[in-house]
């Protein structure tokens, strides 16, 4: 009877043994298949979300990638205002969040989530990009956002983007978000002909902000500007203001006035 009870302790043991090794070793295979987060995952209320989509001014035509979409709530509200709409986020667990609550808003086929590393993701064709990451993580993300198409909005919940100042700042309770409207690059010099003068405009870009110089002659003449996506003011201290859109390497006026100019190679 002992000797019984005996074996049936041992074998107890043995499968209790066995049993834990195989959970040990499925729970650690669970944890090593984790990815890991760059920010950990935390939802931005929906207030914000309407606010930053307010911001960007999102429409039917837009195209919007949230990068870390987390539950897929920027990308869904961003498609039930008719814009084309991408999350992505590196964690397959708030994939499948995202694609459940596409499915619950009526939304499958409207919007689309990717399991994918925001640092992979293509960004080239979107014309809006949100965020709610870190300062960290956005300061390496700035200069592809600065390559995107002039005029791309970028909204961000929370944190900014260093010394490339937002444009735009709204405050909601305790809570910030930011736009910031990608510039054309104006830096370089240009040939400027108004309807009295032809002269040499030499244009420093930092981000959105423009400083510089006019030569009229032997005369140098200190300026200053500031460009939103294409559209670019410079101000001569002189008085005279320039106010026009930049396409490639021409600069035309804006608002009937008479002049142009060239980048210089
Ligand atoms: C603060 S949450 C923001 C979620 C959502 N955008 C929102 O505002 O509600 C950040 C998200 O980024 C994701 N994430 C972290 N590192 C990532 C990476 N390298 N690539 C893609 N997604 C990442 C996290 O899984 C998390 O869902």
């Amino acid at each position: 009877m002992i000797a019984a009870l005996n074996r049936v302790r041992t074998t107890t043991l043995a499968l209790s043994t066995a049993a834990f090794i195989v959970l040990s070793a499925a729970a650690l295979a669970q944890e090593a298949a984790r990815p890991s987060l760059d920010v950990p995952y935390v939802p931005t209320p929906p207030e914000i979300v309407d606010r930053m989509l307010d911001m960007a001014a999102v429409k039917a035509g837009d195209y919007v990638i949230d990068l870390g979409c987390g539950d897929g709530r920027i990308a869904i509200a961003a498609a039930k205002r008719g814009a084309r709409a991408l999350g992505v986020d590196i964690d397959p667990a708030r994939i499948q969040d995202a694609n459940d609550n596409a499915k619950q808003a009526g939304m499958t086929g409207k919007v689309g989530f990717r399991q994918q590393n925001l640092f992979e993701t293509e960004i080239e064709e979107a014309s809006v990009i949100t965020m709610y990451l870190l300062t960290s993580i956005n300061l390496k993300l700035r200069p592809r956002l600065l390559d995107l198409k002039p005029g791309t909005r970028v909204v961000s919940h929370a944190f900014d983007l260093g010394e490339w100042r937002p444009d735009e700042t709204a405050q909601i309770g305790f809570r910030h978000a930011y736009l910031w409207i990608v510039p054309a690059k104006a830096d370089g010099r240009w040939k400027v002909q108004t309807a009295n003068e032809t002269f040499e405009l030499a244009l420093e870009q930092s981000f959105q902000q423009l400083s510089g110089q006019g030569y009229f002659g032997g005369k140098a003449v200190a300026a200053y500007g500031k460009l939103r996506g294409n559209d670019i003011e410079v101000k001569l201290v002189d008085g005279l203001t320039l106010r026009g859109r930049i396409e490639g390497d021409r600069i035309q006026a804006t608002q009937d006035a008479n002049w142009q100019a060239s980048r210089i190679r």
